[in-house]
């Protein structure tokens, strides 16, 4: 039978994941499908008996479900142990593993855009503290770097991440992220600020030293104004698209297995669909 995958989540019909992997399985003319599915949260733990019983080969999960799939599963992987939320799950040997694949998504990106970025980074300035800073933390100190300075509107919710990752994070308050442009060889907006619809991103670039690396994983515009500000200081520009795109390939390799590209084509594609909005 061929692989059956999903996304799930609720609502669900803004998620661009079936156009990914339907692209994806279109280009490696693989059998197999991808669908949307909406699943309330009173209806997670049927769904998951499903999965479990074998209609579906795995997926992704997506808001309000990350965090309470894991868990119905049986084995969660120490990242997303460490994270607190997980987005990507399969069969193995009849038994549920979840995984989150924002780590290697925003890590693949960054290694894509700016090859060999960790010999340049010091100290990373990481603004918000919500469940895509926990993974970009994480991935972060996976990497060795030095210091992540992480910047909330609630502090309290900084303070909490920095407790739990440890070292070599550090909280930082929210007024002080002018001042910390200065010493970031590294920044990266995780807040939902700058997205469409949202209220922007105050955050004064004066004191960006030009080579530094902006990494702003909001994509939807395509390039935010922080990513526009910082191309006229002479900072390289790091998107929230690529992020998006590679945080689908270790799901589509396990499901289809297939080690997926992520191309030019496809990011047309999507970039397509989000300027259609
Ligand atoms: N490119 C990708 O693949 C990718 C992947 C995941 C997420 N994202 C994007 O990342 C963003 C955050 O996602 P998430 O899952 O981390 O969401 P989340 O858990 O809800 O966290 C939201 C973050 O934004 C901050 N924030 C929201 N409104 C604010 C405001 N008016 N002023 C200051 N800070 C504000 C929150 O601060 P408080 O703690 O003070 O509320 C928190 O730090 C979203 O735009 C999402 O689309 C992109």
């Amino acid at each position: 039978m061929s692989p059956r995958c999903f996304v799930i989540g609720h609502p669900i019909a803004h998620s661009r994941s079936p156009l990914i992997h339907g692209e994806w399985l279109r280009q490696y003319r693989l059998a197999g499908s991808y669908e949307r599915v909406d699943v309330a949260p009173a209806d997670l733990p049927a769904f998951i008996r499903q999965l479990r019983d074998g209609a579906f080969t795995g997926g992704n999960v997506t808001v309000p479900h990350k965090e309470a799939v894991m868990a119905l599963v049986d084995e969660v992987s120490p990242a997303g142990r460490a994270i607190g939320a997980v987005n990507t799950l399969w069969r193995e040997d009849g038994r549920i593993v979840a995984d989150n694949s924002d780590v290697p998504g925003f890590l693949a990106h960054l290694d894509a855009c700016v090859p060999g970025w960790q010999r340049q980074v010091g100290t990373v300035l990481v603004l918000g503290a919500g469940g895509a800073a926990r993974g970009i933390c994480y991935g972060l100190r996976s990497r060795g770097v030095e210091r992540i300075l992480i910047v909330n509107r609630s502090p309290a919710r900084a303070e909490e991440l920095a407790a739990a990752l440890g070292n070599p994070l550090e909280a930082r308050a929210w007024e002080e992220r002018d001042r910390l442009v200065r010493k970031a060889d590294l920044i990266v907006n995780t807040t939902a600020l700058g997205m469409q619809g949202k209220p922007p991103l105050e955050l004064d670039l004066s004191g960006l030293r030009p080579g530094t690396i902006v990494d702003d994983i909001v994509y939807a515009p395509l390039k935010t104004a922080l990513l526009a500000e910082a191309e006229r200081r002479g900072g390289r520009l790091v998107d929230g698209l690529g992020m998006l795109l590679h945080q689908a390939a270790p799901g589509f390799a396990r499901w289809f297995g297939v080690t997926p590209e992520v191309t030019p084509a496809l990011r047309a594609l999507i970039e397509a669909d989000i300027l259609k909005t």
